[in-house]
């Protein structure tokens, strides 16, 4: 058996691993009771989970740029969902969003920070801060703040990140330069917005011990998706050389998060990262306890100037 075959086909302790669908994580789940949010269920993966997670009878609240387009995707996966527009890189739209959310009066068992943007070739901001940092991260803390007196009593957190931290700077947030004026790389730059990611999760787990809610983050392997569409022609080429050796289906794709959003087994895990699953290890500093919490403190600065 081939090295690639070995790794396509190997499971972990939980009988999960590279190849498992959202089909088969939640298969036989009953989740007529659960209220979900996802965001970015418009495409790829958040659109995958949306369509799994509502045909196990869950209430999905999906979140995309503009409520007639989520409308119109989450029409297709039945009557049992609720469409909310959030522009991630807009504090408006998003505090908007979070209040739109907490007024259904439905208690949130799951949140899945899914929605993400990668590998701009040239620096872009928004409200004076890196692109990718404040949609992808930005975005979903600040949803965070709106939503945590809406989550419930075992809410799971799940935050979406990407192996890609691996390629953030040294010491994973620059914080003296987090609107890229003082030297940009797409890579380095997606890199810190998902160790970002990462982090959050981390620091969200710390203050949710003693509670039963929990918080994990994950690489969901890499696909396909519509994520790819910022990259210029080169960077299309390298992406595409990774996934065509290490290429999961978008079905694939979406099991991690499904998994960690309502997967009996994954109840009670807190403050990890996943891949294909299960439990990995991230880099050293993506764990770090000091920078999760500068990084909540500085995040809680910077949205302040949006009330
Ligand atoms: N695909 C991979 O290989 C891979 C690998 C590692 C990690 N990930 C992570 O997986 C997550 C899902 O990615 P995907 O592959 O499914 O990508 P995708 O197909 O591009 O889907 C991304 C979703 O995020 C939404 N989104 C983007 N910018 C937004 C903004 N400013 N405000 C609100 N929503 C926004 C998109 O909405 P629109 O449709 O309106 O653009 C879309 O619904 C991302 O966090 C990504 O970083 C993916």
């Amino acid at each position: 058996m081939s090295l690639l075959a070995a790794i396509k086909g190997r499971r972990g302790a939980n009988g999960f691993g590279f190849a498992s669908t959202a089909e088969e994580v939640t298969d036989g789940l009953d989740l007529s009771a659960k209220t979900i949010l996802i965001t970015g269920v418009t495409s790829g993966l958040g659109r995958e989970a949306a369509r799994v997670l509502a045909a196990r009878g869950a209430h999905v609240i999906g979140t995309g740029r503009t409520a007639e387009n989520t409308r119109g995707v989450l029409a297709r996966f039945g009557a049992n969902v609720t469409a909310v527009a959030c522009e991630l890189s807009e504090p408006a739209s998003v505090r908007q969003a979070a209040a739109e959310i907490a007024s259904l009066g439905r208690p949130l068992d799951a949140v899945v920070f899914n929605a993400g943007i990668m590998g701009l070739p040239k620096l872009q901001r928004k409200h004076g801060y890196e692109l990718q940092f404040f949609t992808n991260h930005m975005g979903h803390f600040m949803l965070m703040q709106g939503l945590m007196a809406t989550l419930a009593a075992d809410a799971r957190v799940v935050v979406v990140s990407s192996t890609a931290h691996r390629g953030a700077p040294k010491g994973g947030i620059q914080f003296d330069n987090l609107s890229g004026e003082r030297g940009y790389g797409a890579w380095s730059a997606y890199g810190q917005a998902k160790i970002a990611n990462l982090l959050f999760a981390k620091e969200l787990a710390r203050r949710f011990e003693g509670t039963r809610r929990t918080a994990n983050s994950l690489h969901p392997g890499v696909i396909i998706t519509n994520l790819g569409r910022h990259l210029n022609p080169v960077m299309k080429f390298g992406f595409g050389v990774a996934s065509v050796v290490m290429c999961k289906t978008v079905e694939q794709g979406a099991a991690t998060e499904c998994y960690l959003a309502v997967n009996p087994d994954a109840a009670g895990i807190n403050g990890q990262y996943f891949d294909d699953c299960n439990i990995a290890t991230p880099r050293a500093d993506g764990t770090d306890a000091e920078t999760a919490r500068r990084l909540w403190e500085v995040s809680e600065e910077i949205a302040a100037r949006f009330p």
